[in-house]
Formats: C-alpha cells, structure tokens, sequence
C-alpha cells in the first residue's frame, strides 16, 4: 500500500502501476464480490471487476449483454470488500463505444458510484480517441488489446489474435496507439507470445497478459477459473485449486446429513437459557 505525505495509507492507483513497467512482474485477478475482493486485497496489484462477471456469475454466453448497472453494482462490492488494492473497472459493451462524450458520463458515472481508481476498455483502434478524451479529464484508464470479448459476435467466437503477419501488425498498432493516447496499461489477451513480446518492448506502459505468455509486465486471470470452478477452462488457465470438486462433495455431505437428519446436531441448535 502506498502512502500519504501525512504518512496515511491509501489504495494503489495508476501512477503505482506504471511505475512497475521492468521492475516487478504485476498481479492482477478479476474479483465480484465482497467477501472474494477482501480474500484478494493484500495480495493483489489490481482487483478487475471484469465483463467477464456476465459470465461468470450471471451465466451468460457472452459479455455483450452486460449493463453498466451490473458492472457499478458488482464495482462497489468489491470496493467495499478491498482497502488496498487498485480496482479497476470493466465499462461494458456500448457503454463507451458510440461517442468520447458518452464514455465520459459513463465513466463518470462508474467512478462516483463505486469509488473505483480506475476503469477498463476494449481499445480497438475507433477507442483510441475516446481514451485521449477520458485521460484529459481525470478518468484512468486501462485498455485491453488482441482477442476482444467484446466483439465475439462479429470475430465469429473468442479466437486467438496475432498468429499470421497482418493480425500481428494490426494487434501492435492498436496497443501502440492505445498506450500513446494515454492508457495507462494494457491487458493484452490470447495473442501469440512474439506478439506479446513486441508489444511489451514498444510500448512503456505495463502490459497485463491473460493467454498473451510470460512476456507480459503482468497477468491477470478470471479468478473462478484458477480456483478450478469450472469443468473446463481455455489452455491458458492453470488450476490453483479445485472448487468445483471441494463444493460437490459438501453439497452432497450436507444433502445426506439432512436426509439422514444428522444436521442440524445438538452442536447447532438453540437450547432454552438455564436460569439458576
Ligand atoms: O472481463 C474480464 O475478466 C477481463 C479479463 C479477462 C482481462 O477483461
């Protein structure tokens, strides 16, 4: 955690960020709840309440139904879970896209409701001058190169980025254009890893990589994809826990211990209070 001058503490925020770029590898994880968010804060670097929360929790196929509601809803949980971490947080699909102006009421809007140090787009290159727009007037912002959730709908599906020359030379502009309007850092996601590399040398801002190699600044997973919650997860992943095998075998411990009428025991029922 950084410091006042008065020697107070406060949240991590973009200047700590980019003044990692080539010291320190950066720790990143998506959190959307309270209690996971307070799990998180001392260890992580970032706390991102990613689009991915429309996933992941609310089961949607893609992140494009997300609303701005359930990104400020699920941005002040976190918030209110964490104390030093950065939280940075996801603008969703047609929150920001349409006008510089837009972006900002949005963005304005996603900072003064949840408290949030910093927000996230997808920056392709009709965004570059968006984040121009956003950095002059007070809004960090993080941009989020290669595989773009967010146009799953018109790439035909979540693809990999950057494998054949002229994907890598687009994917390079987009991030040199992006950290040159002013973000600052860059998730760069499923591209392949010289791609990572370049990028990561080009630009001086931290690059954040989730399926983008070890030549990132940084990484960042989805957090219920590392805990194993998943019956499956994409190549990048690796599983750090198994959840989804722990929270099968209570369910089915608890379920036979009600049916069994072993739950609840003496140990968690309320007796009457003995007076003497
Ligand atoms: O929405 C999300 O969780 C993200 C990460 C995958 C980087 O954008």
């Amino acid at each position: 955690m950084s410091r006042h001058s008065d020697g107070a503490q406060r949240r991590l925020a973009a200047p700590d960020i980019t003044v990692l770029k080539g010291k320190t590898p950066i720790v990143c994880l998506t959190a959307y709840t309270a209690p996971m968010a307070a799990l998180m804060d001392e260890v992580c670097d970032i706390l991102l309440v990613g689009d991915s929360v429309g996933m992941v929790v609310h089961g949607l196929d893609n992140t494009v139904g997300v609303t701005l509601e359930m990104m400020i809803l699920h941005g002040q949980a976190v918030m209110r879970g964490s104390r030093r971490a950065m939280v940075v947080i996801d603008m969703p699909f047609g929150s920001y896209e349409g006008s510089p102006e837009t972006a900002y009421a949005n963005a304005v809007r996603v900072m003064k409701e949840t408290g949030a140090q910093a927000i996230k787009v997808e920056s392709g290159p009709a965004v570059v001058e968006t984040i121009a727009y956003l950095v002059a007037r007070g809004v960090p912002v993080m941009g989020h190169v290669g595989l773009r959730p967010q146009s799953v709908l018109v790439d035909g599906g979540f693809k990999a980025k950057g494998r054949t020359n002229a994907e890598h030379a687009d994917v390079l502009e987009e991030a040199r254009m992006a950290a040159g309007a002013g973000a600052f850092a860059l998730v760069i996601e499923g591209v392949a890893e010289p791609l990572a590399r370049n990028i990561t040398a080009e630009i001086d801002v931290p690059t954040i990589g989730i399926g983008a190699s070890p030549a990132c600044d940084g990484q960042v997973l989805v957090t219920d994809d590392m805990l194993g919650l998943f019956d499956w997860t994409p190549k990048f992943v690796r599983r750090y826990a198994d959840l989804r095998g722990e929270i099968d075998r209570a369910v089915r411990a608890y379920a036979d211990d009600v049916r069994s009428r072993r739950f609840p025991g003496e140990a968690e029922t309320y007796q009457l209070i003995k007076r003497a």
